[in-house]
């Protein structure tokens, strides 16, 4: 057995999420993650001997919505619960933080892990923030 830390919001930098990241979303540009968490509600990271190997992100809507973004866990360490892990870890903290809802959008092909965690569907839609302000 593996031994996991699922950790909530330790200190963790922007190459070792860049890295993660990399193995993880195809195309995958590198970002600031300071910036984004800065804004965050909670987010939890996991770790195999110190390595950062998972990621979960809570945003938030300062009242009842939370949206989980960037749940990440790298290609080696899949199937084995960790993902799950790290969702269930945000729904505690979000729930002792006051939220209501978590939200989420994902590809299609990844519903059954957010169905598996207790996602139930919901009609969505997302936009991309352009300058045209008619399209
Ligand atoms: C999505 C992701 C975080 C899942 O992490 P994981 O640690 O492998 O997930 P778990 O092991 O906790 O999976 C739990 C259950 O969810 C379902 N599941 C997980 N990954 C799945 C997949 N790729 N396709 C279908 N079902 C999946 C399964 O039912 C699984 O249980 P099982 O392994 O006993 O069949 C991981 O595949 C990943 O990082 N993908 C690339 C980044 C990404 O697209 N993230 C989603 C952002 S919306």
């Amino acid at each position: 057995v593996r031994e996991i830390a699922i950790k909530r919001c330790p200190p963790v930098t922007s190459d070792d999420l860049n890295s993660l990241f990399a193995s993880s979303w195809e195309g995958h540009q590198r970002r600031d993650f300071g910036a984004v968490l800065r804004r965050s509600l909670v987010y939890f990271t996991a770790h195999h001997n110190g390595r950062l190997i998972g990621f979960v992100n809570v945003a938030w809507d300062g009242g009842v919505h939370g949206f989980l973004l960037d749940t990440t866990v790298h290609p080696d360490f899949r199937r084995g619960g960790i993902g799950l892990s790290l969702l269930r870890a945000a729904k505690a903290a979000a729930f002792d933080a006051g939220l209501e809802w978590l939200h989420v959008d994902c590809e299609p092909e990844l519903a059954p892990f957010y169905e598996a965690a207790g996602f139930g569907p919901t009609a969505a839609g997302v936009w991309p923030v352009t300058s045209e302000a008619s399209q």
